[in-house]
């Protein structure tokens, strides 16, 4: 839906009738890793999000380019571009959203956790920044392996004092925005009016679709149940493997990031019932993270809501997926205290 106002607004090109940003409150969002390969696309979307006000892309290499070409195009945001640590704090300040897609991606042959060595110690870096320039910030997690970096940054969060469980969440839009593509193809419905949950976590078989939730609802076997499960599951592996060492997916992911996002900003700009999958600190399960539909609001998440009634398939499923959630959980909380 942002992307069809964009456009009915792109159409009336000229006129300022309608311009949605004359009455929204001022909001700065950074972005760190912006010069990557989710990250370009990513500042993209956001530069064209009404929503926004200040956008900050920070990158370690590269952001000048990318900076200054976004900076060209004419939306309401101010282009803010930071390269190099020692100007993160000024990419920080005074941020409300942060989204962190900075990281090594997967090649072929590896999981999400061979990237742990890497990426969580820049999650563990770049969130010691945030605690200190923008405590406050809705952090966005999108470098993986997501089921360990997401309770790494409350580790440091907690350590500094910051942690606030509400403002933190790991962005798993991508899997909902993968199985409502695939189920539309498969139940024959419009893909833009299909929901579905995506719950647990972002890994293989720790991703759980509730397709027995989906909407508009259609009669598929449990062969094709299985089958969508399997494809969500194994979505980014397909993507991995399709890009064969050049890297994951990053414009689906810049997409879902948007999406999610946008969503941060609408529930702190108080519009209601805004509702995402994210993984978040949780007590839906006996886990302390999970993802599971959230209610976002003024102070981020206002509501982490429950699975709902779920089938055979997904329960056997939910317990599946647990002893590794749990153990990538722990990785990463060990990691943080080291
Ligand atoms: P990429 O290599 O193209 O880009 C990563 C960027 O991060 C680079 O520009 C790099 O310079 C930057 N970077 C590295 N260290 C940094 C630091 N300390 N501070 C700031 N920036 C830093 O990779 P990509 O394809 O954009 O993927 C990024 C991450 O996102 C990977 O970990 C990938 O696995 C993950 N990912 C997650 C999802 C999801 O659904 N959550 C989906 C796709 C990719
Ligand atoms: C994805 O789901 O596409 C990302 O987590 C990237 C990956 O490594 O699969």
């Amino acid at each position: 839906s942002m992307l069809r106002s964009l456009a009915r607004r792109t159409s009336t090109a000229g006129t300022r009738r309608g311009f949605a940003s004359e009455s929204a409150p001022d909001r700065k969002v950074a972005i760190l890793g912006a010069a990557g390969g989710i990250g370009q696309p990513l500042s993209l979307l956001m530069k064209l999000n009404p929503l926004v006000s200040r956008l900050a892309l920070y990158d370690i290499a590269g952001t000048p380019g990318v900076a200054a070409d976004v900076s060209h195009i004419n939306t309401r945001s101010e282009i803010l571009g930071y390269a190099g640590e020692e100007q993160l704090g000024k990419a920080l300040e005074g941020a409300d959203v942060v989204i962190i897609p900075a990281g090594v991606p997967r090649k072929p042959g590896m999981t999400r956790d061979d990237l742990f060595n890497i990426n969580a110690g820049i999650v563990k870096s770049l969130c010691t920044a945030i605690a200190k320039y923008c405590p406050h910030a809705l952090v966005n997690v999108i470098s993986n392996p997501v089921n360990s970096t997401v309770p790494i940054a409350s580790e440091v969060f907690k350590k500094a004092g910051t942690y606030d469980e509400k403002r933190l969440f790991g962005v798993t839009t991508l899997d909902v925005v993968r199985a409502k593509t695939f189920y539309a193809g498969k139940a024959k419905v419009n893909v833009a009016d299909v929901i579905v949950p995506v719950v647990g976590g972002h890994a293989g078989v720790t991703i759980l679709p509730l397709f027995s939730q989906a909407t508009p609802s259609a009669n598929l076997s449990s062969e094709e149940i299985e089958a969508l499960t399997k494809r969500t599951q194994d979505g980014g592996t397909e993507v991995v493997e399709a890009k064969a060492g050049k890297g994951s997916a990053t414009l689906s992911m810049a997409y879902a990031g948007a999406i999610f996002a946008d969503a941060c900003l609408k529930g702190l700009n108080g519009v209601p019932d805004v509702v995402e999958c994210s993984f978040v600190q949780s007590t839906v399960t006996d886990l302390p993270f999970f993802a599971s539909k959230v209610r976002l609001g003024k102070n981020g998440v206002e509501e982490v809501l429950g699975l709902g009634a779920l089938s055979d398939y997904e329960k056997e499923g939910l317990e599946a997926l647990k002893p590794e959630l749990k153990s990538s959980i722990e990785k990463g909380i060990k990691f943080a205290h080291a």
